[in-house]
């Protein structure tokens, strides 16, 4: 490298300045025991990383962070960690959605204020991976992604439990008194047994496959558990990784092209993956400029059949996908049935193709956890749907796998709930007027109206038809359910209530038409009724006139568009901003 390329640097507009500034950039440096010699215009990396004991799947990202930077001293380049947010799942109320934008919002004026010439972004929980990749786009200087991967799969009584997706089954044994309060508490312990996120392939493993499909991480990282020492070795590797991306000038803006929105959403149906996906590739694509539609997760997965057997829609979990093979071996069996863009540039500075190519990928396809195209564990066609219709002018989304099949074309009568609490109230109500046939309909849980689209919308079924041996009933919501999540359940219905889509103008009786393999949500009432509904609609009052939550509501988009802030779309680079002394 010659001294020209070094100085070219932009971290070198403050740690290579001349004089008093140049003094105040390097001096308070110093303070950590860093030498002169590091300001030499060597890159400087950020590390960015959401640890944190409000996020319990992402508190072991400061040990990940340790490797990351060996790594990247390694390689010649200086690393400096810093603290981003964490929007913990769990925890966070009214939801983390709420604060996904705010988080990524953060993460790009981090990047951006700072001497930083690339990043590695250290990310876990569910909102976690899509905020920093949101915010680092939207600055483009090469980042690297490595998430801290799952827990060690839950046992409880010899059985594997999933995260999350055994919470909803050990609510309905609670109820229906299988399971006593005191062993609840013992299988909670027995659920999350090991530093890590949820290790169901819920929204946190998705998103880490889709960082991995779109070729933002290395191959292979989504998949090692947290506490495995290969998670360690991957970070390092990243760390070293990151400096040649910054020698090659390697940025998010090459790396998410069209294809790749392409490939990860078509490894979100062969994974199984969450139905968050599909709200936080649509964000992630805004920020770059990608025309990433509702229809495209429908259209482009036509013939992708799920060769993952992993819970809420099968039965195994992240542990039993890495011994599997994990994203390497699903990629080689996507890129043999030609179903992905082989060509496509990752952070490893070699395509999706030659990635998949140096391991034995494609002889370990074929086990029970991961299915091969020519016996898939379910057929093409079979994942998420988008649906459209008068209900969803704008879209709604089901996903088929984690649905009852005979609940796939139903006709039955609405019964309206203005928010879950409502419902929530009743459910347990042995005189409840609901049967099996009735759709629950559950609004003002969008982005705007409960602010921030909870995942709240597959509420439990009433406790009498659970008694009565019910599994499963068509719901239909303008919010999220969990990636951990499963039942019949129409998500992201858009425009949400609270805007004035069609779902605010539902009555209890009329009769909701779900046809998914026409992929048709309907209101079988007539054009003129639903015209003097509408006229007679009214908004409802702000409850938020100030705060973060006010801005949230005046910007945030429908979910066809990702929820994301109208005003973050795009990229806003990384141009040194001005001196500030
Ligand atoms: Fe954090 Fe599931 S709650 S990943
Ligand atoms: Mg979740």
């Amino acid at each position: 490298m010659t001294d020209g390329q070094k100085t070219s640097r932009r971290s070198q507009a403050w740690f290579g300045a001349r004089g008093r500034s140049g003094m105040l950039y390097r001096s308070w440096m110093r303070n950590q025991g860093l030498g002169h010699e590091v300001f030499d215009g060597r890159p400087v990396i950020g590390i960015a990383t959401s640890a944190s004991e409000l996020a319990p799947c992402n508190t072991h990202l400061t040990q990940v962070a340790e490797a990351v930077k060996r790594g990247v001293w390694q390689s010649g380049g200086l690393p400096l960690q810093f603290p981003t947010m964490a929007t913990g799942e769990t925890l966070m109320r009214p939801t983390a959605m709420l604060y996904r934008n705010l988080m990524a919002m953060e993460v790009e004026e981090l990047i951006r204020a700072n001497p930083l010439d690339g990043v590695v972004l250290l990310s876990g929980c569910d909102k976690t991976t899509p905020a920093m990749l949101m915010g680092a786009a939207s600055v483009d200087l090469p980042a690297v992604m490595v998430t801290g991967g799952p827990m060690l799969n839950g046992k409880y009584r010899g059985q594997d439990v999933g995260s999350g997706t055994h919470v909803w089954k050990f609510e309905e044994d609670l109820k229906t008194g299988r399971m006593t309060e005191e062993e609840s508490f013992f299988a909670e312990g027995c659920m999350a047994r090991s530093n890590g996120h949820c290790m169901t392939m819920g929204t946190a493993s998705t998103m880490a496959c889709m960082a991995e499909a779109l070729g933002m991480q290395l191959p292979g990282s989504a998949a090692w558990p947290a506490v495995d020492s290969r998670r360690m070795e991957t970070a390092q590797a990243a760390g070293r990784r990151i400096v040649r991306m910054v020698e090659e000038d390697l940025r998010p803006s090459r790396i998410l092209t069209r294809e790749a929105f392409e490939n990860a959403v078509r490894v979100n149906a062969a994974i199984g993956g969450s139905t968050n996906a599909i709200i936080h590739l649509t964000a992630l694509a805004g920020r770059v400029g990608v025309d990433l539609r509702l229809r495209d997760f429908d259209e482009l997965v036509r013939a992708v059949p799920t060769l993952v057997n992993l819970m809420p829609s099968g039965k195994y979990l992240m542990e039993d996908f890495c011994y599997a093979g994990g994203l390497p071996a699903v990629m080689a069996e996507l890129l043999r049935g030609e179903l992905l863009h082989g060509e496509q540039i990752t952070v490893t500075g070699r395509s999706v193709a030659e990635n998949t190519g140096t391991t034995d990928d494609t002889a370990r396809v074929g086990s029970d956890v991961i299915t091969g195209l020519d016996a898939p564990f379910q057929p093409a066609g079979t994942g998420i749907a988008v649906l459209r219709g008068n209900l969803c002018p704008d879209g709604a989304v089901i996903k088929q796998s984690a649905a009852s099949p005979h609940l796939l074309t139903h006709r039955g009568p609405a019964r309206v709930f203005d928010s879950p609490e409502a419902y929530h109230a009743v459910a347990d109500d042995p005189d409840l007027d609901i049967d099996e046939n009735t759709v629950i309909v559950i609004r003002n849980a969008g982005p705007k109206g409960y602010p921030g689209m909870p995942e709240v919308s597959n509420v439990p079924l009433p406790a009498k038809l659970l008694k009565a041996g019910v599994k499963d009933m068509v719901r239909v919501c303008d919010g999220r359910m969990s990636g951990t999540g499963y039942g019949t359940v129409v998500l992201h219905v858009a425009p949400e209530a609270a805007v004035g889509g069609p779902l605010a103008l539902v009555r209890d009786g009329d009769p909701v038409v779900l046809d998914v393999p026409n992929r048709t949500l309907r209101l079988d009432v007539d054009d003129a009724e639903l015209t003097r509904r509408r006229q007679a609609w009214k908004a409802p009052t702000e409850r938020h006139t100030s705060g973060y939550t006010w801005l949230y509501t005046q910007h945030v988009e429908q979910a066809d568009r990702g929820a994301d802030f109208g005003f973050l779309r795009g990229s806003r680079g990384h141009e040194v901003p001005r001196d500030s002394h």
